[in-house]
């Protein structure tokens, strides 16, 4: 296994429509989804879509917070993944991403979803999910089709560096609540 280059903010490769997984069960993806896991564990991602590894890919791999505990961390693997709101409720929360190292910013999504694809063997995955999961599963789709956080910022002027938005976006909220 080994760790592999994460693509940044600016490289053409980040907006670019990734292509459709034809040929599941095969060494080469086991391998670079492996990969894509190792990756993500060492940068201390939630989630990881094949294009910031610089394989135009529908793929997306994504820790699900909702059934992990301390000790056992759980990697899905999605190929071909689609999704569809289940309401047209949305919500606005703090995100960051690998591709935009040590910034934040605030980000209006569906707040529950069903989704759907494939697995590594090409059995089909159908699953609902809501909150931080829902999140996840969006954000990593969106990077298939070339779009970074960036462009849906719920509020434009809500982007910024880890620290700042730390202490002057959410403390502020915090202490006005
Ligand atoms: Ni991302």
């Amino acid at each position: 296994m080994s760790i592999l280059k994460i693509a940044k903010i600016g490289h053409p490769i980040l907006l670019k429509k990734a292509d459709k997984i034809s040929k599941f069960s095969n060494d080469l993806l086991k391998k670079n989804i492996y990969d894509m896991s190792e990756t993500m564990i060492d940068y201390g991602g939630i989630g990881l879509a094949a294009p910031q590894v610089h394989q135009s890919k529908r793929i997306i791999i994504f820790r699900n917070p909702d059934i992990e505990t301390k000790e056992k961390i759980h990697i899905t693997a999605i190929l071909n993944p689609s999704f569809q709101p289940l309401s047209n409720e949305k919500e606005d929360d703090w995100e960051g991403c690998l591709s935009i190292p040590g910034m934040q910013g605030l980000v209006r999504r569906y707040s529950k979803i069903k989704y759907e694809g494939f697995d590594i063997d090409g059995n089909q995955i159908q699953k609902k999910a809501e909150g931080l999961h829902a999140r996840v599963i969006q954000h990593e789709i969106d990077h298939l089709d070339g779009v970074l956080y960036t462009e849906r910022l719920a509020d434009k002027k809500a982007f910024g560096f880890e620290k700042e938005i730390i202490e002057y976006w959410k403390n502020e909220n915090q202490s006005a609540k």
